[in-house]
Formats: structure tokens, sequence, C-alpha cells
């Protein structure tokens, strides 16, 4: 499957969680009017999946089975993309802790990941649009011209997500929270299937200094440059 453009931008972003990829890549999508898939709700939409019936997420095997019959599709609506699965918009119970707390290992089921890499490339097809997620650069589309690992200091990351979950500032949970992200990062890239890993032709962004608005400019340069684009005001 050819499915490059070189006129087209189609853009890959990775890196690990809480680097603020999602809102950085929606950001970056908007502005040059392509479309958006975080990958990530797809593989929640599987854990989603796989919580609606009795099957152990441990047990690989039934995971597999239960993802692969699921009808998972993605839906771009005026207000941001639905995931709907079987006939229910679940998008907004994808966040839930209990989603967060079994993607893990659902995610990791060859079979999960290989149905919903294919869909993923099926949503390529077109030849433009910005896909966010964490082998987007090195396994879904390793021809994507214009490839960003985003990342910050683990320490940021956790300070990002305690503001997120509305907790106390205190420099315990800050500590924790730091050791998590370092454990979930080892795990995610230490898995034998689509580890977490920068593309070798992927350019590095480190946001831990910076502003929302200079990361997207950022981006948005390096498109117009690689896509020989006119973007104003960046
Ligand atoms: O980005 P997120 O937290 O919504 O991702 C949910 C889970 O899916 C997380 O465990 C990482 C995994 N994931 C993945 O393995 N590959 C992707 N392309 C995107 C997400």
């Amino acid at each position: 499957m050819d499915i490059v453009n070189k006129s087209l931008p189609l853009i890959a972003i990775d890196g690990p969680a809480g680097a603020g990829k999602s809102s950085t890549s929606q950001a970056v999508a908007k502005r040059l009017g392509v479309p958006f898939l975080d990958t990530g709700a797809l593989y929640r939409a599987a854990a989603w999946a796989v919580n609606k019936t009795d099957v152990n997420p441990l047990d690989a095997a039934a995971v597999a089975r239960v993802v692969e019959k699921a009808a998972i599709t993605i839906v771009e609506a005026s207000k941001g993309l639905l995931v709907v699965v079987d006939g229910v918009d679940i998008t907004t119970a994808l966040r839930e802790p209990l989603i967060t707390k079994i993607v893990g290992p659902v995610c990791e089921v060859p079979e999960v990941r290989n149905k919903l890499v294919a869909m993923q490339r099926c949503w390529a097809e077109r030849g433009f649009g910005v896909m966010e997620g964490r082998d987007i650069g090195t396994v879904v589309l390793p021809q994507a011209r214009l490839k960003v690992f985003i990342t910050a200091r683990p320490e940021v990351r956790a300070r990002r997500r305690l503001k997120e979950l509305n907790l106390p500032d205190e420099s315990k949970t800050i500590a924790q929270l730091t050791a998590e992200i370092i454990e979930r990062d080892q795990r995610d890239s230490q898995r034998a299937n689509s580890p977490l890993k920068q593309a070798d032709d992927a350019i590095l962004l480190d946001n831990s200094d910076m502003i929302f608005g200079e990361q997207v400019d950022f981006i948005l340069r390096l498109a117009a440059r690689r896509f020989e684009m006119r973007l104003y005001g960046v």
C-alpha cells in the first residue's frame, strides 16, 4: 500500500503518556485543516469492549476473541471524534479510571494491535491527517513524511498529570506520580509488540520548558517546510 502523497500533510506524532501529544496534535490538525486521530482512544475502545464482558483482561486469548468480534468505529462529528462500539457512543467513557487500568494488558494483545493498526492505516488512506499514538512513526505509518516524537521530563509530566487530576500539590504525590510515569515508560518501551520508540527519522520535541503555543508552532513550522505550505503567523 503506498499512501504517500508528497504535497499532502500526513503527520505521525508519538511519545510517552502525559507529554501533551493529544492536545498538541489536535491543535496542529485544526490549524492545518486536516483530520486528527487519537489512536489511544481505539485501544481504550477495545478495553471498553472487554470490560463489558466477564473476560479477564489478562487472558490474552479471550481478549483477542472479544475485540475481534467488537464493531469499533470512529465517527468524525462536528464536535470532534466520536468512538462507537457495537452501536454505542462511548467517547466520554474512554477516560474512566477503570478503562485506563485495563487498557495496558489489552493493548499488548497481538490480535488487538493487528485489528486496530489496520483501522488506523485505513483512516490514513486519504493521505492526509495528524495521527497520534505510540507506534505511528515506527509501525502504523512509517511512510509519513513528518514524524515528531513529543516528550517531557518525567517530573514535568507528573506535575501536568497532578493538575489534570486536581489533587493537592504535595511533593510526595509528585514523587509518586513521577515514579509511576518512569515505570510506565519502561513498560511501554520494553514490550515485545510495537514498543514505544522514537523512529529514526522522527524529530524530537522536548516540551518540558515550552508553553502550549510554542510546541504547536514548532510542529507547524516543520510542517510548513516539509510540505511546502505557506502558514501565516508561525
Ligand atoms: O494515549 P492513551 O493513554 O489514551 O493510550 C491508551 C493506551 O493505549 C496506553 O496504554 C498506550 C496504548 N497505546 C498504544 O499501545 N499504541 C498506540 N498507538 C496508542 C496507545
